[in-house]
């Protein structure tokens, strides 16, 4: 698959005007949007479509958590919009996951349900706060494992996590985000990789977001990132 068709620019802005402004500056360069809970929350449908109307792929970030008829009523009207990838929590348990997978079949064929794992922040204390007395690494494979016995499309995991999961999730999504570049300030993220790392560890899609949409240059940022993602995909 071509690098432009894994690479996922989070669209991380409170309103549709600088969201719109960032996808009309990468133009064709970008094939892949993430709206996540900030821009939906605040535009609503409306963004989706209109990502929609410019030819993009929207990937819906919003984490759906709640009983299982609830979650496949979220699912039906995620369907609606357009969107192909959403997320769920996987800690939903495999009634939910299942359930969204299933609505997902009926509603719109095309939308497929990514469930997330354990979250990027949270640490051996945060989960045991929770109850939970696995380690972060051994919970994200428990899962990651339930999410494909109960049908989900995908997993979302860091990348320190990607290489042990393909052996579970294979052949279907690996939705990775965390990505720098090597001695690049990691913002508020503590487990990153390059790229190339990660596409070489089986990434199916990155989900990229500061290094291209705060680069001095977002539209040369997204160049070098699909060069490097493509390089690596050969080799
Ligand atoms: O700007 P940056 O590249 O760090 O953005 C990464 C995107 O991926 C953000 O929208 C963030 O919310 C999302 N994400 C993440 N870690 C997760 C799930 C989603 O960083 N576990």
């Amino acid at each position: 698959m071509a690098a432009r068709e894994r690479l996922i620019v989070a669209l991380d802005y409170p309103a549709r005007e600088p969201a719109l402004a960032m996808v009309d500056m990468l133009g064709d360069e970008v094939l892949w949007y993430k709206v996540g809970l900030e821009l939906y929350l605040a535009e609503g449908v409306r963004v989706v479509e209109e990502l929609r109307g410019r030819g993009k792929h929207v990937f819906l970030d919003l984490k759906l958590h709640d009983i299982p008829n609830t979650v496949a009523g979220a699912v039906r009207s995620a369907g609606r919009t357009g969107a192909e990838l959403l997320t769920v929590h996987a800690m939903g348990g495999p009634a939910m996951v299942q359930s969204a997978v299933n609505a997902a079949a009926e509603m719109s064929p095309g939308l497929r349900i990514i469930a997330v794992t354990v979250l990027t922040s949270m640490n051996l204390q945060q989960l045991r706060a929770t109850g939970s007395y696995l380690s972060p690494e051994r919970r994200v494979r428990r899962l990651a494992n339930m999410a494909m016995l109960a049908n989900a499309h995908g997993v979302v995991c860091s990348p320190q996590e990607v290489a042990a999961l393909r052996e579970i999730v294979f052949p279907k999504i690996t939705v990775v985000p965390g990505i720098r570049a090597e001695g690049a300030a990691t913002d508020d993220q503590s487990r990153t990789a390059t790229a190339r790392q990660a596409t070489l560890d089986g990434a199916s899609m990155l989900v990229v977001g500061r290094p291209i949409t705060r680069a001095a240059n977002p539209r040369d940022a997204a160049r070098s990132l699909l060069l490097e993602m493509d390089t690596a995909f050969r080799s």
